[in-house]
Parts: structure tokens; sequence; C-alpha cells
């Protein structure tokens, strides 16, 4: 009988994780595919786990064990308790403990081989700083990111003196170190590179502005990727190369959308050079006068139109109005009116957020449109309901050169011929500014929180 080759048969299973990877992330590319998709991804993700334990030599499978369990039982808690409007903070954490599991495994593999007392192969040797550096960087870089989120430390910006010239320094200490540690490996450097590393991560993000915190989250997460294709390469695992590199380019076309949708170059992001962005208020409000609506007008103008347009933003996911929102919209299309929503890329707090809100309350998909694909639209549209929204239809991004917001893409709703927004007040958004909007001769202010103004008009429509 002829001998099985193992080698084979784990290769074989190896490429139908990929094949699963490959075809999960493309049906994630759009909401009507995306939980099939998650699906088949987590199974490619299973089959590659269970076919490793069996490939390595594992040591003892009880540590492993312990650590499937005591992680699952984490996740499903967090899954579970974690709120909507908290996410960005939770793929902060992901994203951050990813970098560390990569860095860990990375250090570890440096440990074993030099331990051997004998040469390390140079190759080798690369991946493994590049693997300890990346995952170092992405971790407290992520930390760093969760507690601005969280508004542990605040959302602004911190800068020091000559914090460009220590983060340049830290640059090239951490190249001299490496350098250092290929030619001749030595353990004190080691950790003194990884402390480094850690460093770096804090100083590259620390000066970031909360306006900005998008492309630094997708930016990370693509760190994250490399940082565990890095430790593939040190460990001469196909699979881990593969999926590192998948989540490395995932995140990389992410970060791409979201420096397009908020006018950042890619040489500011990878520079950690934003700049302080997060204005506060100019307070030019004060003696500026808004039109207050009544339920009972703002239901005649929605009743009667014949197209509408819905701007959901975080205030809708701070507000869990999304189901208020469809009834809404269902009860105005069986009146007749047209009705679509428009989705700004950095609505919300993180990348895709008003898409899985909406995608919760059953809102059909060929209602959504892209903020390319419904900017033209505006100007023949009788009502835009701005839900929540504050920045991404701030007229000031487009019109006002010395705004920090400036040449970032709007969803243009003051362009419509009647705007009705729902919000608690006239505070700001999350970067900080006042909003001309608000004081535009066709916009009227409907205050109040989100959802009771949607169960309110959902009533005055129903008693036209
Ligand atoms: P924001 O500009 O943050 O405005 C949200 C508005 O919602 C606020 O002005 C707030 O006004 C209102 N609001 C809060 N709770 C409400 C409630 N319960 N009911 C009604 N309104 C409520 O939101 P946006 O327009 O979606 O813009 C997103 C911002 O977040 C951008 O600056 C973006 O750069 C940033 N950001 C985005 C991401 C991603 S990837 N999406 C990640 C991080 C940061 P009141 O307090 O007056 O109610």
């Amino acid at each position: 009988m002829a001998e099985i080759n193992f080698d084979l048969i784990i290769a074989a299973f190896y490429l139908v994780s990929a094949i699963l990877f490959f075809y999960g992330l493309k049906q994630l590319g759009s909401p009507a595919t995306a939980k099939s998709g998650n699906r088949l991804a987590a199974l490619g993700m299973l089959i590659a786990v269970v076919v490793t334990l069996f490939d390595r030599e594992i040591v003892r499978f009880e540590v492993i064990i312990a650590g499937v369990v005591v992680g699952s039982l984490i996740g499903v808690v967090m899954s579970r308790k974690i709120k909507m409007t908290a996410m960005p903070q939770l793929v902060a954490v992901f994203n951050g403990l990813g970098g560390a599991g990569s860095a860990v495994v990375a250090s570890a593999e440096y440990f074993r081989l030099e331990g051997l007392e004998t040469n390390i192969p140079i190759e080798i040797s690369i991946t493994i700083m590049l693997g300890t550096l990346i995952g170092a960087v992405t971790f407290s870089g992520s930390m760093i990111a969760f507690t601005k989120l969280q508004e542990i430390i605040g959302g602004s910006p911190f800068i020091f003196p000559l914090q460009k010239i220590v983060t340049a320094l830290a640059f090239l200490v951490i190249a001299a170190l490496i350098a250092l540690l290929v030619i001749e490996p030595n353990l004190q450097l080691f950790y003194i590179l990884v402390v480094i590393c850690l460093l770096l991560g804090v100083l590259l993000v620390i000066p970031i502005g909360g306006a900005d915190m998008p492309v630094v989250i997708s930016l990370l997460n693509s760190y994250s990727g490399v940082a565990a294709a890095m430790a593939g390469f040190a460990l001469g695992n196909v699979m881990l190369i593969i999926a590192g590199s998948l989540v490395g380019a995932a995140g990389l076309i992410l970060t791409q959308i979201m420096i397009k949708a908020m006018n950042r170059s890619i040489f500011n992001v990878l520079f950690g050079a934003f700049g302080a962005s997060a204005a506060t208020a100019t307070g030019e409000s004060a003696d500026k006068a808004v039109r207050e609506a009544s339920v009972e007008d703002a239901a005649i103008s929605l009743g009667y139109a014949q197209t509408a347009i819905f701007v959901p933003g975080y205030g809708l996911a701070v507000a869990r109005a999304q189901h208020q929102l469809k009834d809404l919209a269902e009860l105005l299309g069986a009146r007749g009116v047209d009705v679509r929503y428009a989705i700004h890329p950095v609505a919300g707090r993180m990348p895709g957020h008003m898409n899985v809100l909406l995608a919760e309350a059953d809102v059909p998909y060929d209602q959504l449109y892209d903020l390319d694909e419904i900017n033209s639209r505006f100007s023949e549209t009788d009502i835009v309901v701005v839900i929540g929204a504050n920045d991404v239809v701030n007229p000031a991004a487009r019109d006002e050169a010395g705004s920090p917001i400036y040449g970032m893409p709007i969803l243009e709703v003051d362009k419509s011929r009647q705007v009705l927004v729902l919000k608690r007040s006239l505070s700001p958004g999350f970067a900080g500014l006042d909003n001309e909007l608000f004081y535009k001769d066709n916009t009227m202010m409907l205050f109040g929180d989100a959802s009771e103004s949607l169960a309110n008009l959902i009533t005055g429509v129903k008693e036209l």
C-alpha cells in the first residue's frame, strides 16, 4: 500500500481554507452576501486551525484547549454585551491583540532559534524582527486608539515639542537595532527593540485627532495582518502568510477608501503626520438663527413629497433608531414617495457602520446609495432627512478653505429643496465644528432624540 503523504494532505486542506477565505472576502463585498461570506471565511479559519494543530508537534493540548475555552467565552460575552456605538473601540482592541499575538509568536521563534546556538538564517531573522516591530507597534498604537475612542484620554491630538524628531529618532534606533540583531543575536538588545517598538506605536497614534481615527483604525488593521504574515514567514507557515496578507491588503484597501473619504494623503497616514484636525466649535452659532420645525410641519413636508433621501449618521446609532427609520421609509413608500438612503463612507464611527445598522433593520439594499451615486440627485430631491449626521453633511468641507475638514467629500444635502435635520441640539459632531447647514433658509431643525422624533413623524404622517 502506498505511503500516506501527510504534507500533501495538509497542503490540500490549507488550499481549501485559502479558497474559503478568498470566496468569503468576495462575498463580504455586498451586504446581500456578507453573512454567508463571514460564515465561509470562519469555516476556512476553523479548518486552518485544526489542520495546524495536527500538523505541528504540539507539546500539550491541554493549554491550547484551555485557551480556546477561555477565549471563546470572552468572545461570546463581548459579542452579546458590546453596544453598536462601542464597535470601533472593540475593533481597536482586536487589532491590538492580533498585533500582540504576532509579536509574541515572532519573539518566541527568536528565543527558540537563539537558544539553538546555530546561525539564524538572515531571511528568518529579518522576518522575525519585522513581525515583532509591526506587531508591537500595532499593539501599543491600537491601545492608544482604544483609549481615545473610549474617551479615557480624550480624543484631541496630543502634541509635545520635538515630537516628529523623537518619532524619527525612534525609527532610526529601531532600524539600527534590527541591523545589529540580524548580524548577531542578542537577547538584551532584542528586549530593548521590543520596548522601543511599543513606544513608536504610542508616538504614532497620540498626535492624531479624533476626526482622523477611521484612517488610523483601518491602517492598524492592515498592520496587524502584515505582522501575522511576517510571523508566518518566520514559522514557515503558508496559511499564516496567506491569512495575514489578506488582512494586510484588505486593511490597506479600506485605508485607501477612508483617506479618500476624508481627503487625507497616504503619505500623511504612513508617517503619522495627520496634524491636529479636530477643532472646537467656533461659537458662531450664537448670533445666527435656525428654523425650528414642528412635527406637523415636518410630517406634511415628508408626506406630500415625491422624492426623499434619508442621511443617517452617528446619532442614529446612539438613538438606536434604525427600525423607526425603516418604518418611516416604508410608510412614505406606501404613499408613493420615492425613498432612498445616502451612505457616506465615514458616517458613524467605523467603516460600514451605517450599512450594518440599516441591514439590521432589514432596509432593502437597493435603496442604499453611495456618496458618488447620490450626490447628483440632491438638487432634484424634494426633502432630505438628516438623522443624527453632522460632519458628513457640513458644507464647510466644500466651501471654507480654512476649515479643518476642507476637502473632505460630503453629501451635498444643502442642494436639495428642503432639509430636515433630526438631532438633539446645535452641538457639533465628531470633528467639533459648527455646521452652516443648520442656518440655511431651506433647512428646518427637529430637535430631540432621533428615536422619539422618528416615532413622532410616523404618527404625524399617519394622521395626514
Ligand atoms: P457626527 O459628525 O459625529 O455627528 C453626530 C450627530 O449626532 C451629533 O452632532 C449629535 O448632535 C447627533 N446625535 C447624537 N446622539 C443623538 C441622538 N440620540 N438623537 C439624535 N441625534 C443625536 O456624525 P457623522 O455625520 O456620522 O460623522 C461621522 C464623524 O465621525 C466624522 O467626523 C468621521 O470622521 C468620524 N469618524 C468616523 C469613523 C468611521 S470609519 N465611520 C470612525 C471614527 C470617526 P446632538 O448632540 O445635538 O444630538
